[in-house]
């Protein structure tokens, strides 16, 4: 027989850039967990990301898609899921620009399929243990100005067809608590960085370019703030929320570490610069200035007290250490890098499961 599990948490888009740091951290700290990772293996999900755990008996993956409703209740029915933490959905600002609509329907339709889904499942087996956690970003409350923090009374303002989509999946969430008293909880962090971040964000397109002596695009005048947060601390706040949070509640998750785009850049220069044995200076002549991001938004900073004070997390790291140890990730990981800039990643789904 089977190994019995206390629990059996779906954690989708498992297979992406955050995704695949809270799998990792779950299947290794709970092997009394059986982890579920739902992904649907877009250019954003690889499972490169995830080899060192992916013979553990408490892992498995499921390929599939949020907005195919008939699959995803047929998931959670043949896995018995008493859980969700939802990651998966389309990220990236400058591609919502272009395409609206998939991100309506992966986030939004996505979301709503899933929250169906839970609502369906957890009627016929309820239990105490059932929690739909949904992660969704400090992006839909718009933007601020110079001063001033986000927190989670700050009202919805969001400007790109990517944070319109993330706060409608939001407020479905709420509506799901409030209309069916299904539990959900709602976490809303600020820009992350770490290992696996596909290189189309600011930070690894920056080491990537910076190690092959490319331009590096700064929009409009660099002067956009972030509030950078290392993943794996937003990981352990995930870790957190899902067993400490009441239900009903958000939390506001972030690292109290604004930067100007501008600076954090020429500190990655200096750090690059050192790691390459190159002359000071190199990399940053490869600052070029491009034209903005359309609706571009200003500030953003995120006041994560609540997290804090009621559920203890604290971050880790400064932002110094972890930008360095980004930079080394990248510089020891070569390979990676190279196929997910190649798209040879795309192939590894066939080379690891269907081949066999
Ligand atoms: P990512 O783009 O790296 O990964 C998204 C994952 O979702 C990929 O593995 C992709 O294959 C999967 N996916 C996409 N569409 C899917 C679909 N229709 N069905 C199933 N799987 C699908 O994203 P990320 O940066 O890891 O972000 C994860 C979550 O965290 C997102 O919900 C994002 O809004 C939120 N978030 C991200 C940040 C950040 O700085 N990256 C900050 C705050 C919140
Ligand atoms: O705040 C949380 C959000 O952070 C997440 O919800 C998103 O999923 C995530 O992608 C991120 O959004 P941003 O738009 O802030 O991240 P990005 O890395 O795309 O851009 C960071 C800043 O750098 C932003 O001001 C735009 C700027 N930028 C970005 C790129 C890709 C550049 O100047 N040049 C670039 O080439």
């Amino acid at each position: 027989m089977g190994k019995l599990f206390d629990r059996t948490i779906l954690i989708t888009g498992g297979a992406g850039f955050i995704g695949s740091h809270v799998v990792r951290l779950f299947v290794k700290k709970y092997p009394d967990y059986r982890i579920i990772n739902l992904d649907k293996l877009t250019y954003a999900g690889n499972l490169a990301n995830l080899t060192d755990i992916s013979h553990e008996a408490n892992y498995t993956f499921v390929k599939g898609d949020i907005i195919d409703s008939e699959f995803i209740n047929k998931v959670f029915l043949d896995y018995k899921i008493d859980s969700v933490i939802h990651l998966a959905a389309e990220s990236h600002v400058d591609r919502s620009i272009t395409n609206p609509l998939e991100f309506v329907m992966t986030n939004v339709v996505g979301t709503v399929n899933l929250l169906n889904a839970a609502r369906k499942a957890w009627g016929d087996f309820k239990s105490d243990k059932n929690l739909f956690y949904h992660i969704s970003t400090d992006e839909v409350y718009g933007t601020l100005g110079e001063t001033g923090l986000f927190t989670e009374e700050t009202p919805y303002d969001p400007h790109s067809p990517y944070s319109a989509s993330k706060a409608s999946s939001d407020h479905f969430v709420r509506a799901y608590f409030d209309t069916y008293k299904l539990p959900v909880v709602i976490s809303n962090c600020s820009n992350n960085y770490g290992s696996f971040h596909f290189p189309e964000k600011l930070i690894p397109l920056s080491i990537n370019n910076i190690k092959n002596m490319k331009s590096i695009p700064i929009y409009g005048k660099g002067e956009n703030i972030r509030d950078w947060l290392f993943v794996e601390d937003h990981a352990s706040a995930i870790d957190v929320i899902f067993h400490k949070a009441k239900t009903g509640e958000t939390y506001n998750i972030g690292g109290n570490n604004e930067w100007k785009n501008i600076d954090l850049i020429n500190l990655l220069c200096t750090i690059m610069d050192k790691k390459l044995n190159r002359p000071q200076g190199t990399s940053a002549s490869l600052i070029t200035y491009v034209k903005d991001r359309a609706g571009h938004d200003m500030r953003y900073a995120i006041d994560s007290s609540k997290l804090q004070r009621e559920l203890g997390w604290s971050p880790s790291l400064k932002f110094e250490q972890g930008l360095e140890k980004t930079v080394d990730w990248y510089l020891a990981n070569e390979e990676w890098l190279k196929n997910v800039t190649s798209g040879e990643y795309l192939k590894f789904y066939e080379q690891q499961y269907v081949a066999r």
